[in-house]
């Protein structure tokens, strides 16, 4: 296709990190509400991203994938002018607290040294045409830990305390400033810990259905009472696209679904859904499996959301109990087994190998 031919599209929007867990949940959810626009993906694969989450999109006329690393400056403005990208929702990032404490130095590189050259490319090369809509996808992570009560507003100061959500707190001064100081029309969205189906298992829920079911331990940080505020993923979803559309320039919303739970009792809860499904099969409960494991250095202790103002302003909602989410998402762990596998196995790598590489 000729570059006349995607300006058929009335947005033509890069995705950065479209093959990760929400930018797959996203791609999923907006290419076939939007026919209208062209989703370019925009991944270069490390570990965490997996095209066998995107199957079901990969050959609509309005999704393409570019193998690409957003820290390759000429990479990625080839890509924008070869679509002629008009805006840029930005997932990609390294994205597990732990791996941010033994290995640094790529969380700088992808989450502020990347995020920086799309905002180079958007200030110096699209000015012209300009960005309609640089969408950050961030995080609550950024506030620190809530020791007593209390929520994260918009306006709780910035106090991130792994090297994770400093990256990523590093990325959102960067947009703001950029917005303040060249006038880029900018979206902020911090969400609050996600969950749902095609989630990498280093995380701690399919990390816990994927241990429960091998009967192996499974590990729980410290004292187990860390709490932290759930959200379900296409709640995520629906948010990102109503701000994207409609929020204010500038503005930072953020996302949750009022859903504190002890990191315990989360287990608990998982490992029962799990001998509830397989309720015919003799043995011990799986929680029995639990393991207090050695702390996370740094751990944050809680984290809360309060989601009224995009609420408010943009209608938000979420449509998902807590409770059925979680079991909707256990029961498509234990559907998926293959989809999990491949994220270890490395399958997915030799899956793009065989579909793209050929093309
Ligand atoms: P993920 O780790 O599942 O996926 C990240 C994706 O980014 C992967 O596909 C990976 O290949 C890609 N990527 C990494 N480095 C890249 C680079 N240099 N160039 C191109 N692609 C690269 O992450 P996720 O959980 O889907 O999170 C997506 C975004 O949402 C992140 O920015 C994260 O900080 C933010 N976030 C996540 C959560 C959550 O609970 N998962 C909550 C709030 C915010
Ligand atoms: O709050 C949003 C953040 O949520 C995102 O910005 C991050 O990208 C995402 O990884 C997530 O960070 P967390 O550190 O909260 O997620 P994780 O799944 O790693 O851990 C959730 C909680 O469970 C946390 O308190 C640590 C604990 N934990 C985690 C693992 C992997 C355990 O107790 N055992 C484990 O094995």
């Amino acid at each position: 296709m000729i570059k006349d031919d995607f300006n058929k599209f009335e947005k033509r929007i890069a995705v950065t990190g479209g093959a990760g867990f929400i930018g797959a949940n996203l791609l999923l959810y907006m290419v076939p509400k939007y026919s209208q626009y062209l989703f370019v993906n925009i991944d270069c694969l490390t570990y965490a991203g997996n095209l066998l989450s995107l199957k079901s999109i990969e050959s609509d006329q309005n999704y393409r994938f570019e193998k690409i690393d957003i820290c390759d400056y000429n990479a990625v403005e080839n890509c924008i002018n070869k679509y002629d990208i008009t805006d840029i929702i930005h997932l990609a990032a390294e994205t597990h607290v732990d791996q941010s404490i033994s290995n640094p130095a790529k969380f700088v590189a992808t989450n502020i040294c990347g995020t920086f050259n799309l905002l180079e490319l958007v200030r110096t090369k699209m000015e012209k045409r300009r960005c309609l809509r640089f969408h950050n996808v961030s995080t609550d992570e950024v506030f620190g830990t809530l020791d007593g009560p209390g929520k994260f507003t918009e306006e709780s100061p910035y106090r991130p305390n792994s090297p994770y959500s400093a990256t990523k707190a590093g990325a959102d001064y960067l947009i703001r400033a950029y917005n303040k100081t060249y006038g880029l029309n900018s979206i902020v969205t911090n969400s609050a810990n996600c969950f749902g189906p095609f989630q990498f298992p280093e995380k701690l829920i399919p990390l816990v259905i994927r241990n429960a079911l091998a009967g192996k331990p499974i590990p729980v940080y410290g004292d187990g009472l860390n709490i932290r505020d759930w959200l379900y993923v296409e709640d995520n979803c629906r948010a990102i696209d109503l701000a994207f559309h409609n929020g204010l320039s500038g503005k930072t919303y953020n996302i949750g679904g009022r859903n504190e739970i002890k990191n315990i009792d989360l287990v608990k809860r998982i490992c029962r859904i799990i001998d509830d499904t397989h309720s015919d099969e003799p043995g011990e409960p799986r929680e029995k499996l639990i393991a207090f494991v050695k702390d996370r250095p740094g751990h944050d202790r809680r984290y809360a959301i309060d989601p009224s103002f995009i609420e408010t302003q943009l209608g938000w909602q979420t449509e998902y109990s807590f409770d059925d989410a979680l079991v909707k998402t256990v029961k498509w762990y234990l559907n998926n087994l293959e989809w999990m596998e491949s994220c270890i196995n490395g399958r997915y790598l030799k899956y793009y190998e065989e579909t793209y590489t050929n093309r």
